[in-house]
């Protein structure tokens, strides 16, 4: 497994060798407007499954992360090697981020928060604690990862900050749109997961907008735990295909002493692709 650059909560490291073998071939772009850590398009640069990436996000401060990580690893290493060196000093680089918005600090704070989950408040705050019991990965070890990222997509990577409608706007039937969006259940009621919420509705009018531009599309939607609970259906002229894939062991149910193994939907619309 590739070393993670920016760990995240919901990447995809894990289970993109599962979803890998569901790309068209060939692949002139892979874009991944909600990207995160990006663990598609690593794993996907790493295999040789695509010739070219746009990495999207709506949360600004990662977009500009990647785009650091693009330019320089060195100095995102070095960034992160000096807030690490004082284990006492997340509440300080917290305040900092709030205030002055810097993608570096967005970075440790990612690193060093508990499950590496990004919450902001309704105010547009980031609201995360640190977790107490780890005091993050280590300096040498990132900046192999941070290095490696940047090898693997340098020349070859768009970085775009945005809606995820907007930053596949130029997608083209030689390409592939992955998405992985917030789920449902973090995106209404109480967990407020992600800065940028999205309703079901939009995610249909996107996709119905990719289908008709014949773009082939893999969906990751929905994940519970235990075989017998379903996903989230989404309509039948989207004319995909629904698999399970299995996530392996969630974190939430081993805290609380059950054994389960949490199932993802993967949506395979590959056959939108008209060349
Ligand atoms: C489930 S995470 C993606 C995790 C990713 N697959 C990985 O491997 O790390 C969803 C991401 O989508 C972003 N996001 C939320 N709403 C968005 C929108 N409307 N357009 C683009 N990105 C969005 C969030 O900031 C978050 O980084």
């Amino acid at each position: 497994m590739l070393s993670q650059p920016i760990p995240y909560q919901g990447s995809k490291r894990r289970l993109a060798p599962a979803i890998a073998p569901h790309f068209p071939v060939p692949v002139a772009t892979l874009y991944e407007p909600f990207a995160g850590s990006a663990a598609m398009s690593l794993f996907a640069a790493r295999h040789g499954l695509a010739d070219r990436f746009v990495i999207g996000d709506a949360l600004v401060e990662l977009a500009e992360l990647w785009t650091e990580i693009l330019k320089n690893p060195q100095a995102v290493a070095d960034a992160y090697a000096a807030r690490w060196a004082d284990p006492d000093g997340y509440l300080a680089v917290r305040q900092r981020f709030n205030r002055t918005r810097d993608p570096f600090d967005l970075h440790y704070l990612l690193i060093r928060c508990v499950k590496n989950a990004v919450r902001f408040s309704s105010r547009g705050d980031f609201s995360q604690s640190a977790d107490l019991r780890r005091r993050g990965v280590h300096p040498d070890r990132l900046r192999a990862a941070l290095c490696q990222a940047h090898q693997l997509l340098t020349g070859r990577c768009e970085i775009r900050v945005g809606d995820w409608r907007q930053t596949t706007l130029d997608a083209a039937a030689t390409d592939l749109v992955y998405l992985d969006p917030p789920y449902l259940g973090t995106t209404v009621g109480a967990d407020r997961r992600y800065a940028q919420q999205l309703a079901q509705s939009e995610l249909l009018a996107g996709l119905h907008s990719l289908q008709l531009r014949g773009v082939a599309t893999l969906l990751s939607y929905d994940g519970h735990t235990g075989p017998g609970r379903l996903a989230q259906e989404l309509p039948a002229e989207l004319a995909g295909t629904r698999l399970l894939l299995d996530a392996g062991r969630s974190s939430q149910a081993t805290l609380l002493g059950r054994d389960e193994i949490t199932f993802e939907s993967l949506y395979v619309f590959t056959n939108w692709r008209t060349s």
